[in-house]
């Protein structure tokens, strides 16, 4: 075979291998392709072989041969790159046809959540408080020993830690089981007057019954300043009951104890369903107890740097769930936690 008919043996064979690339997969076919610049135009490719041969022409010839194999080249070169080309353009068509967006296409509802039971009352109780002057103040789950008890006026060993009995990190760090302890941190850093709402989760090692959980939510409030009174306790108390009950309802305060205030007392709303003449819902009653309060013990006071001599204050709990259960006639507690949606659309 002469060089030329060598030459356009090369060509035709380059020409059918580039035909032979479909272009379905495009990393595939620049695979093929860069396959066949190495066959034909590589260092030991078919062209480098051809002019491997040009030692046994006779110098009249060689430039002519060169010149044909360079001709031959530079095609192949612009055929490579042609291809390459129409093989993006090819890729870029199948992308574009591939993932075509139809706007029109109807979308998917959103499902629109709402407030928790828990939460729709919490609001109406801070906003009462914040419209007569009171703070929202924060405070650790995880508590120290201290706060907890000990400068509550409950050393170790004090009766009152049987029933708040928790989860212990150490023997002086646990989970909170009130929110009694935000009294202490506040007026440890702030100096009265104060008046504070704290609301928050707290903990405690109890069997989960209907109106029983290991963790549920408190609402502390505390006002220190001069001459504060049982009085002013009793009128906080009222509003509160009124904004969750109504404009009929009333308070009651009766003796209770708690080691950090002296006196202390329980907190009850008359019923709202019988206006207090006892009906299943009090559960023949009268009046729904929903807390725990009285005058900051002046140990305490003292334990946070306060002058009982010049200052006094009261303080209150309520448990934020039974609040709600009240207010929306829920019966078990469990309701709260379990996240069924067809409970949470009821409010
Ligand atoms: N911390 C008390 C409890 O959990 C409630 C309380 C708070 C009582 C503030 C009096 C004053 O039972």
């Amino acid at each position: 075979m002469t060089i030329k008919e060598q030459l356009e043996e090369v060509k035709n064979k380059a020409k059918a291998a580039l035909e032979g690339i479909t272009g379905e997969d495009l990393k595939a076919s620049l695979d093929q392709l860069e396959q066949i610049r190495v066959t034909f135009m590589g260092k030991k490719g078919e062209l480098t072989a051809i002019l491997s041969q040009m030692g046994k022409l006779s110098p009249e010839e060689r430039p002519l041969v060169g010149q044909a194999v360079n001709e031959v080249k530079v095609y192949l070169e612009g055929e490579l790159k042609a291809k390459k080309e129409a093989l993006s353009a090819l890729a870029l068509e199948k992308k574009l046809r591939d993932e075509r967006l139809d706007v029109t296409m109807e979308g998917k509802p959103v499902r629109q959540g709402k407030k928790h039971p828990t939460s729709i009352v919490l609001d109406e109780v801070k906003d009462a408080f914040i419209s007569m002057g009171f703070s929202i103040v924060d405070g650790p789950e995880v508590e120290l020993d201290y706060y907890n008890f000990e400068a509550l006026n409950i050393p170790k060993h004090h009766p009152a830690r049987d029933t708040q009995d928790t989860f212990y990190f150490t023997p002086e760090v646990l989970l909170r089981t009130q929110t009694s302890g935000v009294q202490v941190r506040t007026m440890e850093k702030m100096a009265p007057p104060l008046k504070i709402l704290s609301p928050g989760r707290v903990y405690r090692i109890d069997e989960i019954d209907a109106t029983h959980s290991p963790c549920f939510s408190q609402i502390e409030g505390l006002v220190v300043d001069k001459g504060i009174n049982m009085a002013h306790l009793k009128g906080a108390l009222d509003v509160i009951a009124k904004k969750l009950f109504g404009e009929s309802v009333t308070t009651r305060i009766r003796p209770d104890f708690f080691p950090f205030t002296e006196p202390s007392a329980e907190i009850a709303v008359s019923c709202f369903k019988c206006g207090g003449k006892g009906c299943p819902f009090c559960k023949g009653e009268g009046w729904i107890e929903i807390g725990g309060a009285g005058m900051v013990n002046p140990i305490v006071l003292k334990n946070c740097g306060i002058d009982p001599e010049e200052y006094s204050g009261f303080a209150f709990g309520m448990g934020l769930e039974r609040l709600t259960m009240i207010r929306f006639g829920i019966t078990d507690i469990r309701q709260f936690y379990e996240n069924d949606v067809r409970f949470l659309n009821r409010f």
